[in-house]
């Protein structure tokens, strides 16, 4: 049996075949823990099951002495110090595959909800000021003939492809190695939807420059990391009307304070990083994660191994 620690109450079945095989102690408040708890609750144990709010560095590494082996219930590791686990030769597994579909559909929904103007609409409802059917008011943006730029060809940016064609839309990708380059797919689109892991490259890839490129009619759609797109720079295009709105779905820093500037940007749409927010796709990251896990303190390789 080895000891295993779990960064978040996890209420999902598989986390019982973890406990049937290992020592578990689980972090059972609301909150993530913070750094100093992280760092004093992994010392001792050989496993460790993280979630993108736990920030795992070489320090956290070099004060987990035992540590065999890191499952993070993600397929993003960017809160992952990757190389130094490498260098320590901890393997650091994720959750590919299982979270494609439900993060493209939330894509999808708020590029919907963005082009529909639904929050907006739901707003008026609310307050009153739904007087009249109006001829011009409320008008959004036809899918239908209109080019979706996606920014990042892996699994979810091609399953956001598809649900494009669904709608009728014409698709341009740029990725390190194939389709058109930003700059083109920027000017050309009508949306664009992105999908890039966030690393040294990728890192405000969406900057001033970027944003200046895109239509004045643009809609940008973010479910990938905050960190892909320079903020500052998307509140100012947002008020100065260089695109036509933004929904994301991930913002940097996570949670985004309820009086952040960036909320005070006309045609925002935040959500609070939902991509993979659907009871199956949920259970099934778990299972995934604890299988990495199982795999790797029995000696063996992960399933699903980053590093
Ligand atoms: C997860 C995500 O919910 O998998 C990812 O990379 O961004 C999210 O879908 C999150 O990582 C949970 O730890």
């Amino acid at each position: 049996m080895a000891s295993v620690f779990v960064t978040r109450a996890l209420p999902f079945e598989a986390l019982d075949r973890l406990r049937a095989a290992h020592d578990v102690d689980e972090w059972r408040q609301d909150m993530p823990p913070s750094p100093g708890d992280l760092l004093a609750r992994t010392r001792e144990v050989e496993g460790l099951l993280t979630l993108i709010t736990d920030r795992v560095d070489a320090e956290l590494l070099d004060g987990a002495p035992a540590l065999k082996a890191i499952a993070n219930m993600g397929v993003g590791t960017d809160n992952i110090d990757v190389e130094a686990a490498k260098e320590r030769g901890i393997p650091v597994g994720n959750t590919p595959g299982v979270l494609t579909d439900a993060t493209a559909d939330l894509a999808f929904a708020l590029l919907l909800a963005l082009a529909r103007r639904i929050v907006p609409g739901a707003e008026k409802v609310r307050a009153g000021r739904w007087e009249t059917w109006e001829p011009a008011a409320d008008l959004g943006a036809d899918l239908a003939g209109a080019t979706l730029g996606i920014v990042g060809w892996g699994r979810i940016g091609q399953a956001t492809a598809r649900r494009a064609e669904g709608f009728g839309m014409d698709v341009v990708y740029s990725s390190r190695s194939a389709g058109v380059p930003l700059p083109e797919l920027l000017e050309r689109a009508d949306f664009v939807s992105l999908h890039t892991p966030l690393t040294r490259q990728t890192r405000h890839l969406i900057d001033a420059g970027a944003l200046k490129r895109m239509k004045q009619t643009a809609l940008l759609v973010n479910t990938a990391r905050g960190g892909v797109v320079d903020q500052d720079a998307l509140r100012s295009a947002l008020h100065a009307g260089e695109i036509a709105g933004a929904a994301l779905d991930v913002t940097d820093p996570e949670p985004l304070p309820a009086d952040h500037p960036l909320l005070d940007a006309p045609n925002l749409l935040v959500v609070p990083h939902v991509g993979s927010a659907t009871v199956r796709t949920r259970a099934k990251m778990a299972a995934m994660a604890v299988d990495n896990l199982l795999a790797a303190l029995d000696g063996g390789p992960m399933p699903h191994q980053v590093a």
